[in-house]
């Protein structure tokens, strides 16, 4: 399970996305842990769907409202949606399910805190300020 917690922001549905996202991660490291392939394909693919939902939802209130920094917000998504898809969508291999489950621990965790602590906190005081819940 990764342990750690995400600072909130001023958006509560931001907020249950995230807190969404994290049981979806908690679910790939346990099916990496397990080493069933099946269950590790499906886990990544859940994986891959929801950090796609969660960020596109953003870009779409983002653009919706017309955040100005909607494109750097937008590019740290770009970024990691790369990573998050190529990582996942080489996890049939031993050493692309060690590095999936590095990612998993380690690099994702960091990336969310990081950009949840910055981008998402200030894109959601915007749009709480737009009347967005
Ligand atoms: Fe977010
Ligand atoms: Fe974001």
């Amino acid at each position: 399970m990764p342990h750690f917690e995400l600072p909130q922001v001023a958006v509560p549905s931001m907020n249950a996305v995230h807190a969404e996202e994290l049981e979806v991660l908690a679910a790939l490291e346990k099916a990496l842990e397990d080493g069933e392939n099946d269950a590790i394909a499906e886990a990544a693919r859940a994986f891959l769907d929801h950090v796609e939902e969660h960020f596109s939802r953003e870009e779409r209130l983002m653009e919706q409202y017309g955040f100005p920094p909607y494109p750097i917000h937008r590019h740290e998504h770009e970024l990691m949606r790369a990573r998050v898809k190529d990582l996942c969508e080489n996890c049939a291999s031993d050493d692309g399910r060690q590095a999936l489950l590095r990612f998993v621990r380690e690099e994702f965790p960091a990336w969310l805190t990081q950009h949840v602590s910055t981008m998402d906190t200030v894109t959601a005081q915007f749009l709480a300020m737009q009347g967005v819940e």
